[in-house]
């Protein structure tokens, strides 16, 4: 496989978890890395940014509500300024506000279909010309395969990653000959804090499901991201790859 070296990869939600793994995966491979996040504090983005640059990696942390067109719009701003290209985009960024639907108020659907489907459009939006320009670039939206299945108390979650699959192909379809390709990861159930946070018995109920009989991990996401961006998968463009254990096939 082709090493990135020196390519620019920004990658939303950065900060831990999945998106964390995929920062480290492109630095190992010579990526320059940009990682935005919305954390509360810092110390996540500190922490990774800390990691990529004791390797030796040129890299940078923002926060950035990817919900806001007109933050990430200046945040982009930035990175071109300073970096002068992006070569590759990863709408990692997502967010969780379950309840059943009947209990399922206004701001919990405007609040995740904001960060996970308006956000991948705003970041898609902001790197679009330049790549056009280049003629070249490759997105990763990173959707769930709860979007494909549905998932009880999560109608927010599940439409937004719906969502997320139809932008991908749409996109992908616009972009194939302007020398750009736009391809989806659907995760299944990865070990991270997002789903730290679920109650034991939904975890476990999960767990019955997935054939493989286990959670993923971050790096197992992270493999897949890359390898969509790497030389290896040039013909690829408009796909939703699963990497679920085989909960959905
Ligand atoms: N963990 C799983 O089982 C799983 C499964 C399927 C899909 N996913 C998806 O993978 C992606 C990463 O999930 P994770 O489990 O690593 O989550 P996480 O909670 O560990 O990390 C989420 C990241 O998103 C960032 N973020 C949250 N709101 C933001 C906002 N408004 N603007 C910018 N950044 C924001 C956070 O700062 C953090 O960096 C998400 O899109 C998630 O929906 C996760």
């Amino acid at each position: 496989m082709a090493p990135i070296d020196g390519r620019v990869v920004v990658i939303t939600g950065g900060s831990k978890g999945i998106g964390r793994a995929i920062a480290f995966k492109f630095a190992q491979e010579g990526a320059r890395i940009v990682i935005g996040h919305y954390d509360p504090d810092e110390s996540a983005a500190r922490q990774t940014l800390n990691g990529l640059k004791d390797k030796g990696v040129v890299a940078e942390a923002h926060k950035v509500d990817v919900s806001s067109y007109a933050a990430v719009d200046e945040w982009f701003k930035g990175i071109f300024e300073r970096l002068e290209r992006v070569d590759v985009l990863v709408n990692n960024a997502g967010i969780t506000q379950d309840t059943l639907l009947m209990r399922m108020d206004e701001a919990d659907w405007d609040a995740v279909l904001g960060v996970n489907l308006k956000g991948v459009f705003n970041c898609t939006r902001a790197v679009v010309r330049s790549m056009i320009k280049e003629r070249a670039g490759r997105i990763v939206n990173i959707s769930s395969v709860v979007g494909q299945i549905g998932n009880p108390g999560q109608a927010n979650y599940a439409a937004s990653k719906a969502g997320v699959m139809g932008f991908t192909k749409t996109t992908a379809r616009e972009l194939a000959g302007r020398g750009i390709a736009v391809n989806g990861v659907a995760p299944g159930f990865v070990d991270t804090e997002m789903t730290a946070r679920l109650p034991e018995k939904i975890k476990e109920e999960f767990l019955r499901q997935i054939p493989m009989g286990r959670m993923g991990t971050p790096d197992e996401v992270a493999e897949v991201v890359y390898w969509l961006c790497s030389d290896a998968a040039s013909y690829i463009t408009g796909q939703i790859i699963h990497v679920n254990g085989g909960i959905y096939m």
